[in-house]
């Protein structure tokens, strides 16, 4: 593997809307990134990927961009991502955008040039095709629920939307297209930017060989999926891309690949002259532990995740590096999915932490995992936010649950749960805003906020400084990122373990994710403990104890 200088990245992940209010109008923006970079620097991080700060009229809470130049009013201005990049750069910090380009705000002035005329240049710029029959081009459903397609006035005409109707999907096979957004995407790189995260960026292509799929729901539509992921010809737009931008300026980038990428071409993805630098991928994100398929089967879960997690470090081989990371803005809380609620304490959320943090790859966070954030379940629907949480309440309704399953699911599921304020402190609001918070605030903020933990050297929040702490410290940073990997304990159930070695060194890395104790025979003679989230950790006679939700990292000899 060809070194990089993003090899090392230890990232954090902000939503700014929810992050930090600094002018009282109840919604985070960038001097309050700014503000805080000393404090994530104390953690360690070094990148930082910014959730989406263009002009928007927030449908989707930015994801619906009607301003690539500019950033959004509510964020603040262009000077003061300037001031951020700076500020970030002293301490040696990079800032990521995300790049939102699979679609754009149906406000953007091309889409409303293209609904004026779609015949003329900019109808071109989007997806629109001729109704059949009067009705949708084809039965494909969106992502977020509802047809994925919008009829324009009351023409024939239709154009495509992946996600919400607030978000038309753009016409990649269109060169005009291509080159403005890549001119836009050097803007910013000239600006300081340090890469992206590319958002949705394996929907690029359609796939309209096939009109109406077999319908699979009481709404008459289909899920078209196979047809606008990773379609086939993708790549050259991926290329494409990445020569007339990323590649000028050694960017960094992560793509948010969905499922289903076959394993022969995953190095083509992220290998030493893939389309990105790496790619999040969607392996963990399906599970929940109370979920009907794995309530009371806690373990077998963990179970499911680790071969998972596993099989795409044997699909990558040492090939290229892939993200090692738990939460984002579309997933509730980690310790929330993985750890049932009466076992959730110190220890087991150290543990959940723990499990991919030492795998080969780059590590990323998201804003208050490292303190323990919890999902902060509703107790009516209208305290939700995002539309989509709506559309895929009816959509459930109409598939046939009652209306309390249906909430149910979306108090389990909702990705709105990771939107909630960051808890900074027991100051009202918890130290977020002197203003009442766009999105509400979890109560338990008085117990779980980053101040006390900052403290508190036997915090979530400390062991998880000790983590980056170890995984960058000049001994073992070279191996944790480029070491050969090698599953071990691999049919001992609870118990996600590998091993790390480069020749020089040797690290062996033990989870033991599950409420009962377990006794594992070490496969070499103990050379020192390197970090456990536990005070002690037992081992006699080569034989290693370890209790609940144990972790440990160990140096062998
Ligand atoms: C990505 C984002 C998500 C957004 C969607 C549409 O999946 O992470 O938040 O809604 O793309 O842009
Ligand atoms: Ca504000």
């Amino acid at each position: 593997m060809l070194k990089k200088w993003w090899h090392n990245t230890i990232g954090y992940q902000i939503y700014p809307k929810s992050f930090q209010d600094t002018n009282g109008d109840g919604v985070g923006d960038l001097k309050g990134i700014t503000a805080h970079l000393d404090d994530l620097a104390d953690l360690g991080i070094n990148v930082i990927w910014l959730c989406p700060v263009n002009k928007s009229p927030m449908k989707d809470h930015g994801y619906d961009i009607s301003d690539y130049e500019e950033i959004d009013p509510m964020f603040g201005s262009k000077d003061d991502l300037k001031e951020l990049i700076r500020e970030a750069d002293s301490r040696g910090i990079r800032i990521l955008m995300d790049l939102v380009v699979n679609h754009t705000s149906s406000e953007h002035p091309w889409f409303q040039r293209a609904l004026a005329d779609p015949d003329g240049e900019y109808g071109k710029y989007y997806i629109i095709q001729e109704g059949r029959d009067g009705k949708a081009p084809n039965n494909w459903r969106s992502i977020f629920g509802g047809s994925a397609w919008e009829r324009i006035g009351d023409s024939n005409r239709y154009y495509l939307h992946l996600f919400t109707k607030w978000q038309p999907d753009l016409n990649w096979e269109n060169p005009a297209l291509r080159r403005e957004i890549y001119e836009m995407v050097n803007r910013w790189l000239d600006l300081g930017i340090r890469g992206f995260r590319v958002d949705a960026i394996s929907h690029l292509k359609k796939d309209f060989s096939c009109p109406d799929l077999p319908a699979n729901g009481a709404d008459g539509l289909a899920d078209g999926f196979a047809y606008f992921t990773n379609a086939e010809g993708i790549g050259a737009y991926f290329q494409d891309l990445k020569e007339n931008t990323f590649a000028r300026y050694d960017a960094m980038t992560i793509g948010e690949v969905d499922e289903g990428l076959p394993p022969d071409t995953l190095a083509e993805y992220i290998g030493d002259n893939g389309y990105f630098s790496t790619i999040f991928d969607f392996c963990h994100s399906i599970f929940h532990v109370n979920a009907p398929q794995w309530k009371d089967k806690p373990v077998a879960m963990m179970d499911a995740i680790k071969k998972l997690l596993f099989e795409k470090q044997e699909m990558i081989r040492g090939r290229g590096l892939l993200c090692n990371y738990l939460e984002n803005h579309d997933l509730s809380r980690t310790v929330e999915r993985f750890i049932p609620e009466s076992e959730i304490d110190f220890y087991s959320s150290s543990l959940v932490g723990g499990i991919n943090f030492f795998l080969p790859g780059i590590v990323f966070l998201y804003q208050g995992q490292a303190i323990g954030m919890r999902d902060f379940r509703k107790d009516r629907l209208d305290a939700f936010r995002d539309p989509t949480t709506f559309v895929l309440y009816e959509e459930q309704i109409k598939n046939g649950m009652t209306a309390e399953e249906a909430f149910d699911q979306i108090n389990r599921e909702s990705r709105e749960h990771s939107r909630t304020p960051m808890q900074w402190s027991s100051a009202p609001n918890a130290g977020f805003s002197t203003a009442e918070p766009w999105f509400a605030v979890n109560p338990n903020y008085h117990s779980i906020n980053y101040e006390a933990q900052k403290k508190d050297p036997d915090s979530l929040y400390a062991f998880y400084k000790k983590m980056i702490a170890l995984r960058k410290s000049g001994d073992f940073q070279e191996l944790f990122i480029y070491g050969a990997f090698t599953p071990l304990y691999e049919e001992e159930s609870g118990v996600i373990a590998y091993r790390r070695s480069d020749g020089k060194r040797d690290v062996l890395i033990i989870n033991n994710a599950k409420p009962a104790k377990t006794t594992l025979l070490l496969p070499g003679a103990v050379q020192s403990i390197l970090l456990s989230n536990y005070d002690t950790v037992v081992i006699n006679d080569g034989v290693i104890e370890l209790k609940r939700y144990q972790m440990a990292v160990i140096e062998l000899q």
